[in-house]
């Protein structure tokens, strides 16, 4: 295979768009006469709406429609309308479907108006009276409200034990037992959801909508508003960050469809950022680990539990435990995985939704045991080592963990680690070093795309996928330019539009290999199609050559044992008189792989932190980030992936939670004033290390997907770190100087801060 481009750093295709202001987004695309919405949302956390009042709003000139559950008609009535491709089991929410108020800031009406800022102003004027019912949001004390998880989300798998690791556990000599917390968190992409409804007349739609899956919001609305599938086209071209919040459709896409189909004209609907922590969220989670291991370090007995909140209405799952089953050798292990309903709105899948939260807990559990034997921690993983996946009792198709430890221990300097805490100090800060690994799945979904050639050498691949800032764009360009033996320059790749073959929803990290198999299956269809136009052409060099003898690069077409006789593509085209080549491919994950073989990316994270002594602050000054995920379609874009993972998962572990106010069933910062996140003056080194990994099973490109794995390990590399330097053990995330302090106060035993 030509590797001229992939495996390069080729540049973002959509850069200059970007940076000149010409990448449209759903808020940006303009209709005559366009109307603007703005959502009104509830005050109480649970009851009824026992009045609204809009007239003080309706008085306004220039104010057109305010809709609630009164003033709504023609919507689905069954709640199975209502599901979309990213659903949990239970009931979705219903938006203006009636007077309940199911979770804090639902929205319950919207305001339609001739500016944004009149809709804005006419909403704060509707009055709503509510009927109030006690509610409960607090998950870390209802966790006896908790029922085992439900199967219905994609990919959750209810967890399995094997062995008896009660037993073992009382009969080991050394054990490790330990409660990890953490609270809610908001996924805060820069671009706030909006959705700009064009009204194509009856019972027609366009939408722009900032979305991770046009065909998702497609089926959505469609089936909600009784429309026909193809009367509903959907259009996302850029999207300014997801991380899984656009996984599902959000409501303002309701709220723009409804009032432009019910006014006839171009509505807007974008969320204010405090909207924006309305709907789903990083469920808040509890989990207790406790683990036995004998004096060489080998671990005898794993118990993991976990529980996590969701909604009243919705089950919503994600795969916690599960992980610690597969990630090391230990015959005896118990899981399991509990959610306790509360009134939330559902939470919704966060970047490596479930193993995030998991290795959290675990690795640093992993990290406490070894302390409990005295053996490096890094030794102690390399010991327990799992070759293939402990729960399946499946070969991995391909596994370089080792790699990771071996290149990012290096890297970072692990050999010279004093294995005690409190041991490194630099004046006022305690220094430590830790390291944590994950792994996430290797998945590949069904996906098509199509293709055409013209005559003047350009191709235009599409497939309806999205772009969130992953590099979709310019990895698609690379493997079609690829495929085809063609310029970069000469390659557009289209996507985000229900009009193009149709896409997976853009997440699980799939994206590269679901939709990169496609576009590479099509380009591999037009090289047929060319190579028959060459054999077949009279008068060109290669007529009458068999086509397994040709090869396709830098625009020509050549006989492999005698590149001298060659026909350049564009001469081709227009001696054979044909104007374009179009071709469409569908590809999909090959079931026989499936049976035999366990497909999952990894790293492994060493961190360096400094304490300081006196205030409790920690500082996160050197990251090494590992990373075995098959082929590396494009190190800069891939790179990015996992920078951005990093950045966020030092974010995670020392800044980010949304606080909820029991008293009122509310998140309380829901504001980017308050909701805390890693800034630039938090980040300092971060080494990044893709090593070799090659597998030929996985998936036709040989790749694993970057968006998910760099993420998993870094909060507890940093917690593990934390106490490397202090001998103080935070389990409750994010680690803050208050926790740092007041343990170490509480704790006679450990290091003296
Ligand atoms: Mo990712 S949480 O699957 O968008």
């Amino acid at each position: 295979m030509n590797t001229k481009y992939t495996g390069q750093s080729a540049k973002r295709v959509d850069g200059p768009l970007k940076v000149t202001g010409k990448a449209k987004y759903a808020a940006e695309f303009e209709a005559e006469g366009l109307l603007y919405g703005y959502i009104i949302n509830s005050a109480i956390a649970k009851g009824e709406i026992a009045s609204i009042d809009s007239s003080e709003a309706l008085k306004l000139e220039g104010v057109i429609k305010v809709f609630t559950h009164e003033e709504v008609s023609g919507l689905a009535w069954f709640n199975i309308k209502y599901k979309d491709m990213d659903s949990p089991a239970g009931n979705p929410f219903r938006p203006l479907h009636d007077n309940k108020i199911l979770y804090s800031m639902q929205p319950i009406g919207l305001v339609v108006a001739e500016s944004f800022e009149l809709a804005r102003y006419a909403a704060s004027l509707v009055k709503v009276l509510y009927d109030q019912e006690e509610h409960v949001t607090n998950l870390q004390d209802n966790l006896q409200l908790s029922k085992e998880a439900p199967m219905g989300k994609i990919g959750y798998v209810q967890p399995k034990d094997r062995g008896d690791a009660e037993t073992a556990y009382g009969q080991s000599e050394f054990k490790m037992q330990g409660e990890y917390v953490h609270a809610a968190e908001h996924h805060n992409p820069l671009e706030m959801f909006a959705t700009t409804a064009i009204w194509e007349g009856k019972d027609k739609i366009t939408l722009y909508d900032k979305t991770q899956g046009v065909s998702n919001v497609q089926l959505y609305i469609s089936n909600v508003f009784g429309l026909k599938m193809k009367n509903v086209r959907v259009i996302s071209p850029f999207v300014g960050g997801g991380f899984g919040s656009g996984l599902r459709p959000q409501y303002q896409v309701f709220m723009a469809t409804l009032a432009a189909l019910e006014l006839k004209r171009p509505v807007r609907v974008v969320m204010t950022r405090q909207q924006m922590f309305s709907f789903g969220h990083r469920p808040g989670t509890v989990q207790r680990v406790a683990m036995s291991a004998d004096a060489n370090g080998k671990l005898t007995s794993i118990q993991h539990g976990a529980w996590g909140e969701t909604s009243k209405y919705e089950d919503y799952t994600e795969i916690v435990v599960n992980w610690s089953g597969t990630m090391y050798n230990c015959e005896n292990v118990k899981l399991k995985y509990e959610l306790v309903k509360l009134d939330v709105s559902t939470p919704t899948d966060m970047r490596a939704p479930g193993a995030v939260t998991s290795a959290h807990a675990f690795e640093s559990a992993i990290d406490e045991m070894a302390y409990e034997v005295k053996i490096d921690p890094l030794e102690f993983r390399k010991i327990n080592y799992a070759e293939d996946d402990q729960v399946e009792g499946k070969p991995y198709s391909s596994k370089e963990l080792r790699a990771c430890y071996e290149q990012g221990a290096k890297k970072f300097g692990w050999e010279n680690r004093p294995i005690e805490p409190g041991t490194m100090r630099e004046g006022n800060q305690l220094i430590g070093w830790g390291m944590a690994n994950g792994a996430w799945d290797a998945l590949q979904m069904p996906a098509k795309a199509g293709a055409t050639l013209t005559a003047d050498g350009k191709l235009t691949v599409s497939s309806g996928t999205s772009d969130i800032g992953t590099g979709t764009y310019t990895i698609m360009t690379q493997i079609a330019a690829e495929t085809l033996g063609m310029d970069l320059d000469d390659v557009t790749f289209e996507l985000g539009d229900t009009d193009m073959p149709m896409a997976p929803l853009e997440g699980g990290s799939w994206t590269a290999a679901s939709v990169g198999s496609a576009v590479k299956a099509v380009c591999e269809e037009i090289k047929e199609r060319l190579f028959e136009m060459a054999s077949d052409t009279e008068s060109t060099s290669l007529a009458g050559a068999d086509k397994a003898d040709l090869k396709i690069e830098q625009g020509y077409i050549s006989l492999k044992n005698n590149p001298a006789a060659r026909i350049a593509v564009t001469e081709l085209m227009r001696v054979a008189g044909a104007g374009s080549i179009s071709e469409s491919a569908a590809s999909g994950p090959d079931p026989a792989a499936k049976k035999t073989h366990s497909f999952n990316s990894h790293a492994a994270v060493f961190v360096e932190v400094k304490v300081d002594v006196d205030l409790g602050t920690v500082i996160v000054s050197r990251v090494v980030c590992a990373v075995a995920a098959g082929k590396i379609l494009n190190p800069k874009t891939a790179g990015s992936q996992i920078l951005g993972s990093v950045v966020w998962g030092i974010s995670k572990a020392l800044e980010e939670e949304t606080v909820m106010d029991n008293n009122y069933g509310r998140f309380m910062n829901h504001s980017l004033a308050e909701y805390h996140v890693a800034v630039n003056k938090d980040i300092n080194d971060i080494d990044i290390i893709f090593v070799e990994e090659h597998d030929d099973l996985v998936n036709p490109l040989g790749i694993k997907g970057v968006g998910e794995i760099g993420i998993i390990a870094v909060a507890p590399a940093i917690a593990n770190a934390v106490f490397h330097a202090t001998g103080v053990r935070v389990r409750d995330l994010p680690i803050t100087m208050d926790k740092v302090l007041q343990i170490a106060v509480e704790d006679r035993n450990q290091v003296k801060v």
